[in-house]
Order: C-alpha cells, then sequence, then structure tokens
C-alpha cells in the first residue's frame, strides 16, 4: 500500500507551469503537491528559451515569485528584422510602450524552486513510475515511486497535468473527450551556447536566401544563437567552423558580421504546433506544454505556460473553496483564447522568417516583401510589438 498524502490540488509536472501554479495558489490559501521524474539538477540543466513578455514579468514579480528578472534581465525595447540586405528595428516602446526581458527559463526555474523551498512548498523531484487515477471523480489522485524508492498516493480534488510536451496527462483523456490539433514543419533550430561578448545589443531575426537565423543573448560573456536546419541533422556532424561559416553567411547577407568564440553546447530543437482541447477533463486540467506546443520562433511557450497559469490560478481560488468543478471550464475557454492568437502568432513568425525546402526565388522574394511591408507599416510593426510583448491584460 502506498503511502498516502492528501491535499486540495495535485500538480504533475514541476517546470515553471507546475511552480508557478503551486506559488500562486498557496497565496491564495491552497495547499499542493507537485511531482516530476527529473531532478532539480536536470530541470536547471535543460537549455530553453530567454524572453519574457511585458505581463510574464510582472506576474514574477508581483506575485514574489522573482526579484532577480529585474536585476539580472536585460530589459529589450525593440527587436531588429534582418532581411533583403539591411537591418531594421522594431521599435516596441514607441509603438506599443512596452518591453520584454532576456531571462532564460532555466533562471525562471531556478528563482521559482527556491521561493517554493523557502515557503515550505511541497515539491517532489526525481520520482519515478508516475501515474494518474481516478479524474473523471471529485477524488483525483497520482500514484509514484519517490526518490527514496517508496510507493506514494497523492489524492487532491483537482489534478493539473503540468508535464510538457511529452505529457503522461494529456494521454490520460480518453480519445472520445479529445480533440488534437497538429502542425509539424520541414525544419528545425540548430542551437548553440557561445562564449563570446555580445554580436548585438538586441535580437536580430535574420531572414536570408540560406535560410533563418536568430541571433540572441545571455551574458556579457555568454551567447546564445540559432540557425535553420533540417530536422534530421546531427549537431555532432558540425565543426565549430562549420557553424560559424553558416551562421557569417547568413547574417553577412544583411550586413551583419558576428564576434565568435567557443561553442559549448549544441542541440537540434524540434519545430511542431499543437493544441489538445478541451484543457480540461473530469477533475483534470492541462496547463502549459502538456496541453500546446508552439514553434520557437517568438519565444511563446514559456509565456503562454505562465499565462495558463495565471489563469488556472484564479479559477482555482474561487472553484476549489466552493468545491465547484465546473467553474473549470472557464479556464479551458479563457486559456484557449490566448492559446490560438499565440498559435497564430508563432507560424506567422515562424513562415515568415523561415526559408521552405523547396522554395522557389518566388517565395524568397516574396518574403522579403511581406518583411518590406511590415518594416514600413506603422500598423504592421504594431502588430507584431503588440503580440511579441504579449497581448495585455490577459487578452
Ligand atoms: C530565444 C529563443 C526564441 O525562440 C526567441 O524567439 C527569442 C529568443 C532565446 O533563447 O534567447
Amino acid at each position: 500500500m502506498p503511502d498516502v498524502t492528501r491535499t486540495q490540488v495535485a500538480v504533475v509536472g514541476g517546470g515553471p507551469a507546475g511552480l508557478l501554479l503551486s506559488h500562486l495558489l498557496q497565496r491564495s490559501g491552497i495547499d499542493s503537491v507537485v511531482v516530476d521524474i527529473r531532478t532539480r539538477r536536470e530541470i536547471e540543466e535543460a537549455h530553453r528559451a530567454g524572453i519574457l513578455e511585458h505581463d510574464s514579468v510582472r506576474t514574477l514579480v508581483d506575485s514574489g515569485a522573482s526579484e532577480r528578472v529585474m536585476h539580472e534581465g536585460a530589459q529589450h525595447d525593440g527587436i531588429e528584422l534582418a532581411f533583403g540586405g539591411g537591418r531594421h528595428r522594431i521599435d516596441f516602446a514607441g509603438l506599443v510602450g512596452a518591453s520584454t526581458r532576456l531571462y532564460p527559463q532555466t533562471e525562471v526555474f531556478v528563482d521559482l524552486a527556491d521561493v517554493r523551498e523557502r515557503d515550505g512548498g511541497d515539491v517532489r523531484f526525481g520520482v519515478t513510475d508516475v501515474s494518474v487515477h481516478d479524474v473523471e471523480t471529485d477524488t483525483p489522485a497520482v500514484r509514484f515511486t519517490d526518490a527514496q524508492g517508496v510507493a506514494q498516493e497523492v489524492r487532491a480534488g483537482v489534478l493539473v497535468g503540468a508535464d510538457g510536451s511529452r505529457s503522461a496527462c494529456r494521454r490520460a483523456v480518453p480519445e472520445a473527450h479529445r480533440t488534437q490539433y497538429f502542425r509539424e514543419y520541414p525544419y528545425a533550430w540548430f542551437g548553440i551556447l557561445c562564449e563570446a561578448p555580445p554580436s548585438a545589443e538586441e535580437l536580430i531575426y535574420n531572414h536570408s536566401e540560406r535560410g533563418f537565423a536568430l541571433i540572441s543573448q545571455r551574458t556579457e560573456s555568454l551567447q546564445r544563437m540559432y540557425f535553420q536546419c533540417d530536422p534530421d541533422t546531427d549537431p555532432e556532424d558540425w565543426s565549430d567552423d562549420r557553424i560559424w561559416e553558416e551562421l557569417q553567411t547568413r547574417l553577412q547577407s544583411n550586413g551583419c558580421t558576428l564576434r565568435e568564440g567557443p561553442i559549448t553546447s549544441r542541440s537540434v530543437l524540434p519545430f511542431r504546433s499543437f493544441v489538445q482541447e478541451p484543457m480540461r477533463h473530469g477533475a483534470m486540467v492541462l496547463a502549459g506544454d502538456a496541453a500546446h506546443t508552439v514553434p520557437p520562433t517568438g519565444a511563446k511557450g514559456l509565456n503562454l505556460a505562465i499565462a495558463d497559469v495565471t489563469v488556472l490560478a484564479d479559477v482555482l481560488a474561487r472553484a476549489v473553496p466552493a468545491g465547484d468543478l465546473g467553474l473549470l471550464d472557464e479556464y479551458t475557454e479563457r486559456a484557449l483564447a490566448r492559446v490560438w492568437k499565440a498559435q497564430y502568432f508563432s507560424y506567422w513568425m515562424t513562415t515568415l522568417l523561415h526559408r521552405p525546402p523547396e522554395a522557389s526565388p518566388f517565395d524568397v522574394r516574396r518574403q522579403q516583401g511581406e518583411l518590406a511591408a511590415l518594416v514600413s507599416s506603422e500598423a504592421g510593426s504594431t502588430f507584431l510589438a503588440e503580440a511579441y510583448c504579449g497581448w495585455p491584460g490577459g487578452r
């Protein structure tokens, strides 16, 4: 027989979505237990995207989850679009009075894990054999073996699946009760970290005939860059010299030269768009990547997860004390409205900037025309700025 823990909300997944939710719930006086199959160390070492929307920053700061984001995160008041031989700035501050912050997801995770520990949150990393049960009743449960090898059961009033893009909770919804929307792309990103000074103050989204490249930053001495590649690429086939030559060629076509340094990490990131609807089944709800995945262009993944759990915490603060699971439908409705806007935006940024494998010269020139139309129009630039910084006020 497993050891049984009773709580109000059981959360599967201790990444940023699961930890932020349990933090927000505690502020509303609601208890939760969080479990994750990964160790804290494994989550900390995963390289993920680095851009936080305006409201994501506000949520982290106002809830007391992170002060560091204000001191150590760099404020970005715009991005550059490089194409057709030149560079063009999109001025977020001037167009929509908003900004983003460069603060990598791993730092968000560290802050949240520290705050949960400080506040006595029940978070169990490094568990195995996770399974969810009784989600169609009002006492759903998660069973697992803890890091010490002891069988455990957490029984709750609501179960939250925040267990990422390979979610087991998502699969616990019977096929007849869910719709999955799915799209694959014929390219991926080759991502590197390199020890070099920044090549630019802001992010450069670079369109070229050889394919897309993105120049981002991490610190004064560590940089993050990506370039479009074939999904079957083996990162070990690429020497440092070959990577730099490819990046430089793509950037130099728009008059930009990168500062090089030793490459300390390399990986290939898959591209897909995915949504599972509804985001509620019985006493279980899905949040973050468990419910939806976006391609990385525009860095919406973490921001959507933060937006999901902000709405979810608000709904649970009413549903849990009232014992009214019917209120969970409000979560699905409010979250999906934003999810589909972000799906559209991520798809649009992706297809605007990437070279399809069979692209004709017409396709490439048409993309340049679209980019030129965008940067020369205040309406077009404002659309991009608003979506990139995040639609305000939960809209
Ligand atoms: C980063 C990743 C993105 O997908 C993006 O659009 C911008 C920045 C990053 O890792 O820094």
